[in-house]
């Protein structure tokens, strides 16, 4: 539609130029109009957002308008285009893993689907990490069928950010059921691990390696001894922290975070990390992911979907920083509305 104004709006000032037209000169000077008005809204309907700020539960939308349908997914900086792109489920027509952009975090470009779901019947919690070495992006999501029993991991791989990504395999981790998944990656050693929400029916969690090029899983595949969906990981100092939901399908729930000294454990439950939350439901989400934010000390992000029932279009989005005190407590507290001044930034080198 924009597309084609652009293209009437083009031929008449066109014409009104070579002073083609033979029209009467008011006429011209309403087509001058509807043309100026016409690209003044388009030039909006572009920018419609404007946000300075996180809203958490809030209404979000993206640069098309509409509510970022965008759901479990997780942020991957690319620095090397000094954007961030949010992956996540898309429960929008098409179905399946989208992609939005954005240099602030708080403004979003839909980048579209950049996996169809198609014949696979469950494509949940997609993560997207990118291989230096290769040159591509690789995601992984929980692969499943309308039953939640084929419990397998999906990888699909692209050359570029926003797709589209090709399913290559899927198929269940050393033989264990796999449902929900986190993903951490370790910025020294390039290593990258998926936390997933593994058997009888997500009763714990296991912590296993991914193959140098992200493309497969290795044996280091441990029982965390994690209770039991929705894995977030964070490391700060020495110490590694797993934030998980308890298991009540799309209803929210008290979480759990657990500390370890090592990425593959021991583990030991330090109870919920949501201070002040009411409902003792993790103010209404479920974690998805811990986004380590670039640019700033110890900015952790935490990112929780409020699903409202179940997954929608217009499920929305818990974004709020994570504290770790000094004393190594995890802490997460609501904000209404909050922005990235919180942080502390980082050196400039
Ligand atoms: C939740 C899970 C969601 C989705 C849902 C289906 O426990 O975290 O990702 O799979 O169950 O009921």
């Amino acid at each position: 539609m924009q597309s084609g104004y652009r293209f009437c709006a083009s031929k008449i000032l066109e014409m009104i130029k070579k002073n083609k037209t033979c029209l009467h000169p008011i006429r011209k000077l309403r087509l001058l109009i509807f043309f100026l008005v016409g690209m003044f809204s388009t030039l909006f309907a572009q920018h419609p957002t404007g946000y300075t700020s996180f809203k958490p539960g809030q209404e979000w939308l993206a640069d098309d308008g509409l509510p970022i349908d965008c759901h479990g997914g997780n942020i991957l900086y690319v620095d090397s285009l000094k954007t961030f792109f949010w992956y996540g489920e898309h429960y929008g027509n098409p179905r399946g893993a989208a992609c939005y952009s954005s240099k602030d975090l708080y403004n979003w470009k839909n980048e579209s689907v950049v996996l169809e779901k198609g014949e696979i019947e469950i494509c949940e919690r997609p993560k997207v990490i990118f291989d230096n070495v290769n040159k591509r992006y690789v995601m992984w999501f929980h692969y499943d069928g309308n039953r939640y029993s084929i419990a397998e991991l999906g990888v699909a791989v692209s050359d570029k950010p926003i797709g589209p990504f090709k399913l290559k395999k899927h198929f269940r981790p050393n033989g264990h059921e796999s449902r929900d998944i986190g993903l951490y990656t370790d910025a020294e050693s390039s290593k990258a691990y998926i936390g997933y929400a593994a058997d009888h029916v997500n009763r714990t969690i296991r912590m296993v390696e991914l193959s140098g090029d992200y493309l497969d899983v290795t044996k280091n595949d441990v029982d965390v001894q994690a209770h039991c969906e929705g894995p977030g990981i964070l490391k700060k100092g020495n110490t590694f922290y797993l934030l998980s939901s308890a298991c009540t399908g799309w209803a929210p729930n008290p979480g759990t975070y657990y500390t370890a000294p090592s990425l593959m454990g021991p583990y030991e439950n330090q109870g919920s990390p949501f201070i002040g939350d009411a409902g003792d439901n993790s103010f209404n989400s479920q974690p998805c992911y811990i986004f380590k934010i670039p640019g700033f000390r110890n900015a952790y992000l935490y990112m929780g979907d409020r699903w409202n029932g179940a997954g929608s279009t217009k499920s929305q989005y818990v974004f709020l920083p994570i504290t770790i005190t000094p004393e190594g407590k995890m802490e997460i507290h609501f904000y209404r509305d909050w922005d990235l001044s919180i942080f502390t930034p980082e050196k400039k080198k």
